[in-house]
């Protein structure tokens, strides 16, 4: 079992990417929102008591200087596999829009499938329609599905999709199934999140994004009792080697949620950098900085928000909750 101070440890690092990228929120400048999220998890991950791989991260080793698969972090100790998405929704921060988090989640070694940075598409629910639905089914019948396991109509279900191009036969068949939509422009990491949530308002997620968040958004399934079902979605001629070159040969295969996160022990922490769904943005003042984390874990199986205040050293005799 994970050493029950880890999780915490974990809040630390998605705490101070959140602050470092909240403070370049509205900039437009979305590679560098994202340089500064990398940098500080990149940092606090080192004086974290660990042994850690990164296995999904920020590309492969020639393309990304820091977070790269198969890179070491932590000062040494317990041997866990890392996933880091350190600003998911670049473009949310740089424009101050709402949802974008900063993620990390881990688990015993080969606890997370080491998916390449390609499509997936994806079905997430939240626990009442978890095993009852089918991505392979008609988008219909998994709305039926998920009206009835949720004891409503299906005109009184929220779908979340990414709004893109590719979308448009996804979309037109979830209006005609009659459920309500709800496009993102980016972030179904976060609408995944919110599906397994109850009260959030998101009923499902549905269609293409990218791997890497399929794979976290696992993690926190495996915390919350929903379930992502995923198939990867070929879309360069590279792909199909990327596969291959991580182990995946059968490129049809769908993937459930304990295929993407099988792991015993799974943490996942995730920080508001803009106000969201389920979770507050930074929010700065004159003698500190206010965050909002969410952190669970399977074992002990445990959901808990942080609200937390950061005093600024010079300014703590002001310190007020
Ligand atoms: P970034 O955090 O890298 O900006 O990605 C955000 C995101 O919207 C993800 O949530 C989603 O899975 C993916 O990009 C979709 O990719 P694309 O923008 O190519 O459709």
């Amino acid at each position: 079992m994970q050493r029950s101070d880890l999780p915490l440890e974990f809040v630390r690092v998605v705490e101070m990417a959140a602050i470092a990228s909240a403070q370049t929120m509205g900039q437009g400048e979305r590679k560098h929102s994202d340089h500064v999220a990398v940098e500080a998890m990149r940092r606090e991950l080192e004086s974290v008591d660990i042994d850690g791989t990164i296995v999904i991260g920020e590309g492969e080793r020639d393309e990304a200087p820091m977070l790269y698969i198969g890179e070491k972090v932590g000062r040494g100790g317990e041997s866990v596999d890392i996933a880091v998405d350190p600003l998911e929704g670049t473009n949310l921060c740089a424009t101050g829009s709402p949802n974008a988090i900063t993620v990390l989640a881990a688990a015993e070694r080969g606890g997370l499938l080491h998916a390449p940075d390609i499509y997936m598409d994806k079905l997430v629910v939240g626990p009442d329609s978890a095993g009852k639905v089918d991505i392979n089914a008609p988008v219909a019948d998994n709305l039926k599905t998920i009206a009835r396991t949720l004891s409503r109509d299906i005109k009184d279900l929220t779908v979340m999709t990414l709004d893109r191009p590719r979308h448009e036969q996804l979309i037109a068949d979830i209006r005609a199934a009659g459920a309500r939509i709800r496009l993102i422009t980016d972030g179904d990491l976060s609408a995944g999140i919110s599906a397994a949530v109850l009260g959030s308002g998101v009923h499902a997620v549905m269609g293409i994004g990218g791997a890497p968040e399929g794979v976290l958004t696992a993690a926190a399934m495996r915390c919350l009792n929903g379930e992502i079902q995923a198939r990867l979605v070929m879309t360069k001629p590279t792909d199909r080697e990327r596969c291959e070159r991580m182990g995946i040969s059968d490129l049809d295969r769908v993937f459930y949620t304990r295929d993407l996160a099988p792991g015993k022990d799974i943490s996942f922490a995730c920080a508001g950098v803009t106000d969201g769904n389920l979770l507050k943005g930074v929010r700065f003042f004159g003698y500190g900085i206010r965050t909002h984390c969410m952190v669970m874990t399977t074992r002990p199986h445990q959901v808990r928000f942080i609200d937390a205040i950061h005093a600024r050293e010079s300014a703590s005799t002001r310190f007020r909750f």
